[in-house]
């Protein structure tokens, strides 16, 4: 199975990361979004990125150029009919990926691999809205894209071992280092780390420690980039409690229940960094 064309679709922070990164290590890109604008948004972030890395030095203009060449934006679901893989990087929305991959199985020749970015939902599920469940896989990236080096490769039931012998040395070719996980609730990452970030919440709800000592324990002390709080913020808090949800409902366990505070949080709008607030202020 040769990989030449990769769809992307969704022109969201990982989609636009996902389409740099295959760019770069030469794949012809197709990025999709149904919304012009964020199209648009998408693209601007992929140069405005990669135009960073021309002022550090770590890419010569000519090297921009060609990577920004490979991508080609576009409003057509339709053009998946060129593509060898589609990743799918579109809202953790289990209705939508249904109708989506439904529609893709139509449109995409035979061998087509169908690749979806999701950070929790089952894979198998979405596999069985298709005519073709030995093809389709998980690619997880982690955000931001071009800076996490790991991809969580998840098998579905039924993915075959040639896709994913393919999709694991593909993502190796994107630069990252795959990791095979089967599907489960949250599989690896986030079956670790929400819980970790609920926590921190539920120590602060419980008035054990201020929203900058929880952080401040965990990056001075553990060594963590950024503190639980401010990674929330990062990732979103409305998606932080979806990923709760779907670990609680996927076990039945109480030690995953969202903690009231974010639920909270969630409810008044205050969804982390793209909504200007979260445990932080961004105005
Ligand atoms: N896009 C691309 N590159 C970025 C970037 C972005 N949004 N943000 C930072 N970078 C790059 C910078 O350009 C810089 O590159 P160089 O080393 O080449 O100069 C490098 O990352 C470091 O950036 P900064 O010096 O500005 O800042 P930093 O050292 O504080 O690092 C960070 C920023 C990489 C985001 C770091 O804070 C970090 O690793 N945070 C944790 C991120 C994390 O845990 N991500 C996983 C979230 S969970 C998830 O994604 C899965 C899920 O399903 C929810």
């Amino acid at each position: 199975m040769n990989i030449q064309t990769i769809m992307v679709i969704g022109a969201g922070q990982m989609g636009s990361g996902i389409a740099q990164v295959a760019a770069a290590a030469g794949f012809q890109v197709l990025l999709h979004d149904s919304s012009p604008e964020f199209l648009n948004r998408g693209m601007l972030a992929i140069n405005k990125q990669l135009s960073r890395n021309v002022d550090k030095g770590k890419l010569t203009p000519e090297g921009m150029s060609e990577i920004v060449s490979r991508i080609q934006s576009t409003e057509f679901v339709e053009l998946a009919e060129q593509a060898d893989l589609v990743i799918e990087a579109i809202s953790e929305n289990m209705a939508l990926k249904v109708l989506l991959f439904h529609r893709l199985d139509s449109l995409c020749p035979a061998h087509t691999i169908l690749a979806t970015n999701t950070s929790s939902l089952p894979i198998s599920e979405i596999a069985a809205v298709t005519g073709r469940p030995e093809k389709v896989i998980g690619m997880h990236f982690m955000n931001p894209v071009p800076v996490m080096p790991l991809v969580e490769v998840i098998r579905g039931l039924e993915t075959s071992q040639e896709v994913f012998e393919v999709v694991y040395e593909l993502s190796q070719r994107m630069g990252k280092t795959p990791v095979e996980v089967n599907d489960f609730p949250g599989f690896v990452s986030n079956r670790i780390l929400m819980p970790m970030i609920n926590e921190a919440i539920f120590t602060v709800y419980e008035g054990v420690a201020s929203i900058e000592s929880v952080d401040n324990v965990m990056k001075l002390g553990m060594n963590h980039p950024m503190g639980p709080l401010e990674l929330a913020d990062f990732i979103g808090l409305d998606t932080c409690l979806s990923i709760m949800e779907i670990l609680y409902d996927g076990f039945k366990d109480s030690k995953y229940r969202p903690c009231p505070l974010l639920r909270k949080y969630v409810k008044a709008g205050r969804l982390g960094r793209k909504s200007g607030q979260g445990f932080y202020s961004y105005q």
